[in-house]
């Protein structure tokens, strides 16, 4: 590290260039100082009234957010800079720039060529050519313990890292038809994760829409565990997000919302509760679904019940893992195809490497209400029909689908 004179010029010029600013970072508090705010965050989002550089501030409480536009920017940064943070963290598209404040008040400047993260071994090739969309020094992921307090991701969190990472990617394509049905509403978008565990996801994906499309959302997370809940509303205060966020414990198909979703998320919701996720989120007429599903039994055990198999396919259902492998299959397509039939446009990725999870399969649906054609509804009907199974989902959605004329 070396000391700059003129750093704060120059950092005023990258911070207020949104070519140059991806995101940057003030923390800490210089000794001796006086300072309310506990951290600062400046990115540029391009939101509907136009490019915006937007300022998050946290304070003990909760999280304040200004867009500023680019005739105001300079001199509101220049009175940021001006603030007793003890350092800044920016980075742009090619270095990462920190600055450090001594505790005798000299200004330490390093620069690097950006590491947005340190990779996977397995990714190691895959990650060269692409960006993070989660860096791992966001404070959420902190407090969550996913990463140090140096923002590094910690061993036992990586595979839940890049999981969740992964999701937001594959989400980011399908934000416009969500955003629309909410700005239609005339309300902030209603994210729901079903599932949502302890909160990962959820937290992620509240960041990446919030602050990255500059999107008002509004977060519904939604786990049986009472646990969950009153551990993610902990969350939520510490990083000043409640009055964005809802947990309830309550079963995925007992809990009823207020307001409807305009995207509904669902990362490895055990065995059936994938179904039962979809199966709300098309009743709920929810504009975008993803679901990535966890283990699946049930067709496993209607498979091994029902004892025959269509000719010529008993070579499929002769051993236990190929069985095993083939319902994971068949499940996955006969949700795709129902959704297809109930008016959904569905793609069907892997989302994220299979190193980081087995289960790395996406549903990634976007309601079109185009009807089914009389041929997509036989071809289903016929291999439900032929295996004789009746998925979960389909159980779900019964009066649906057998409304539908063939
Ligand atoms: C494997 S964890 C995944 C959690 C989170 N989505 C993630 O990826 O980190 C599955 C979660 O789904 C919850 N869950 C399972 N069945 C559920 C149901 N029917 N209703 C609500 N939550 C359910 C479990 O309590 C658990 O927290």
């Amino acid at each position: 590290m070396e000391p700059v004179e003129d750093e704060a010029g120059q950092l005023l010029g990258v911070l207020t260039d949104p070519d140059q600013l991806v995101r940057a970072v003030a923390s800490g508090r210089q000794r001796g100082a006086d300072l309310d705010v506990r951290r600062l965050e400046l990115r540029w989002v391009s939101i509907k009234a136009g490019l915006r550089l937007q300022v998050v501030s946290l304070d003990e409480h909760q999280a304040h957010t200004s867009n500023l536009t680019p005739q105001e920017a300079p001199a509101q940064v220049e009175e940021l800079l001006a603030m007793p943070f003890a350092s800044w963290h920016v980075e742009t598209p090619t270095e990462t720039i920190q600055v450090r404040v001594t505790k005798k008040g000299r200004k330490l400047v390093s620069r690097s060529g950006r590491v947005a993260t340190e990779p996977h071994p397995a990714d190691r090739d895959h990650d060269r050519t692409k960006a993070r969309f989660l860096s791992p020094d966001e404070e959420f992921l902190e407090v969550l313990g996913i990463t140090t307090d140096g923002g590094r991701v910690r061993a036992a969190r990586r595979d839940k890292y890049m999981q969740v990472e992964a999701f937001v990617r594959a989400l980011d394509p399908v934000v416009p038809p969500a955003r629309d049905a909410a700005r239609t509403a005339g309300r902030p978008m209603h994210v729901v994760d079903l599932g949502c565990g302890n909160a990962y996801l959820t937290m992620a994906a509240y960041d990446w829409l919030s602050r990255r499309h500059g999107l008002e959302i509004d977060v519904t997370g939604v786990d049986t565990k009472a646990q969950a809940r009153e551990h993610n509303a902990n969350v939520a205060a510490r990083l000043g997000w409640s009055e964005h966020m809802v947990f309830v414990a309550e079963g995925i198909g007992a809990v009823e919302l207020e307001t409807p979703p305009d995207l509904v998320l669902a990362l490895h919701a055990c065995d059936t509760a994938t179904d039962d996720a979809l199966a709300r989120a098309v009743r709920w007429g929810a504009p975008v679904i993803l679901a990535a599903p966890c283990c699946h039994h049930d067709l496993q055990r209607q498979l091994k019940d029902v004892g025959t198999v269509p000719e010529p396919y008993g070579l499929l259902d002769r051993h236990g893992i190929i069985r095993e492998r083939f319902a994971d299959v068949l499940t996955d397509a006969l949700r795709a195809a129902i959704l297809r039939l109930l008016g959904y446009r569905v793609e069907v990725i892997e989302f994220v490497g299979s190193v980081h999870t087995p289960r790395n399969t996406l549903l990634r649906a976007v309601l079109t209400g185009a009807p089914p054609t009389a041929g997509q509804v036989q071809e289903y009907r016929r291999l439900v029909g032929d295996w004789q199974v009746t998925p979960a989902l389909a159980a779900a959605l019964g009066p649906e689908l057998a409304a539908l004329h063939a």
